[in-house]
């Protein structure tokens, strides 16, 4: 079976640590956050990937997995401009068009659902109305999210994406998971920016009923876009609180680390604390040094005594001693690279 894997997004929200690391690539419980994607699909029969990037994604993608993953033969589908869901499969689709049923995901969703059991309950709906399958999960959270209204037989009867609040009193929402049958690929657009989200959906809801929603049966599902979320799906990923240290990491035997991740080649230094966070590379943290529920990005330096709390601090950037960082964002520097 094939996959397109969405990763040609900017990945604002996670700013400034996707100036240099595309989202996908981002290290969540000590592998690519893509790469738990990928273990998903090639479990579900996964054997041929592409990835739809935009030309600053292919780069890192291309040299942190080139052509093969496991048994996965891999092509890139590179994008001139942001062509959005529906212009990236269109587009994806003309460089190697699937024959049969496809899936469709975003990078940066995670799930405990068996995408397995998707594809079988996708496989046993009548071929002629289910053109596109979509993983519904369940929350109580409202936002910025497509909820979706289900009807009988798993018919979708309505696509809502981001409606506002009492419009719809549905909990499930679009999990960024679809299976498309290939006799929507002349659907879609191959140059302009669409979204299925804005157009295809709601135009199979409209015309054919075409459009059908897979329950994921209380499953765990994270939209890893945004820190906080990051750090809470890393979490979950790891399946232990104990900490998660790269072996190249040095570590002073009286640092508290609790809950977190330490990266290649990072060192952490004496009395310090370091909790519910994620440490990238080659990162240095000097002597007493307190980081809680914080994402720190690659070479980083955080001197002695330095206080860091809800942050995020981008590749590069030095936290002095005096600096209490909370509650923000802390820009990348050009400093030591060469
Ligand atoms: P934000 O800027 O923080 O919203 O992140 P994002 O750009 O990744 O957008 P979003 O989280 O909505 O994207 C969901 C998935 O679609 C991610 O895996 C993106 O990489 C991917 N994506 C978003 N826009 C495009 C696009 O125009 N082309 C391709 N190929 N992928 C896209």
């Amino acid at each position: 079976m094939h996959a397109i894997i969405l990763a040609g997004g900017k990945g604002t929200r996670l700013l400034p640590l996707t100036e240099e690391l595309p989202k996908p690539l981002i290290p969540v419980a000590g592998i690519p956050m893509v790469a738990h994607v990928m273990n998903s699909l090639i479990d579900a029969g996964v054997t041929e990937l592409t990835f739809a990037v935009s030309h600053d994604t292919y780069v890192p993608l291309k040299t942190c997995f080139s052509d093969k993953y496991k048994d996965v033969n891999i092509s890139y589908s590179i994008e001139d401009h942001a062509l959005g869901s529906a212009g990236a499969v269109g587009k994806a689709c003309e460089l190697n068009r699937p024959s049969r049923s496809f899936f469709v995901v975003n990078a940066d969703v995670i799930t405990s659902a068996s995408l397995s059991n998707m594809r079988s309950i996708h496989d046993s709906l009548d071929a002629r109305d289910s053109l596109v399958s979509i993983l519904l999960h369940e929350t109580e959270v409202t936002g910025d999210f497509g909820f979706v209204e289900l009807g009988a037989g798993r018919r979708v009867q309505k696509f809502l994406e981001k409606p506002v609040p009492g419009i719809t009193s549905s909990k499930l929402i679009n999990a960024g998971i679809w299976i498309f049958s290939e006799r929507v690929i002349d659907r879609l657009p191959t140059d302009n920016f669409a979204r299925v989200e804005e157009t295809l959906f709601p135009d199979l809801v409209k015309d054919e009923g075409g459009l059908v929603g897979i329950t994921d049966d209380g499953a765990y599902w994270a939209d890893l876009g945004t820190p906080e979320a990051l750090l809470a799906g890393a979490r979950y990923m790891r399946h232990s609180t104990k900490p998660l240290i790269h072996e190249s990491a040095v570590i002073e035997v009286d640092a508290e680390i609790s809950n977190s991740e330490i990266g290649a080649g990072t060192t952490v230094s004496s009395s310090t604390i370091i909790s519910n966070s994620l440490i990238w590379d080659s990162v240095t943290v000097g002597s007493n040094a307190k980081i809680y529920d914080s994402i720190i990005g690659n070479n980083v330096i955080i001197d002695e005594n330095a206080r860091i709390s809800r942050a995020v601090i981008g590749p590069y950037a030095q936290v002095s001693a005096e600096f209490y960082v909370r509650d923000r964002a802390m820009k990348s520097e050009k400093r030591n690279r060469n």
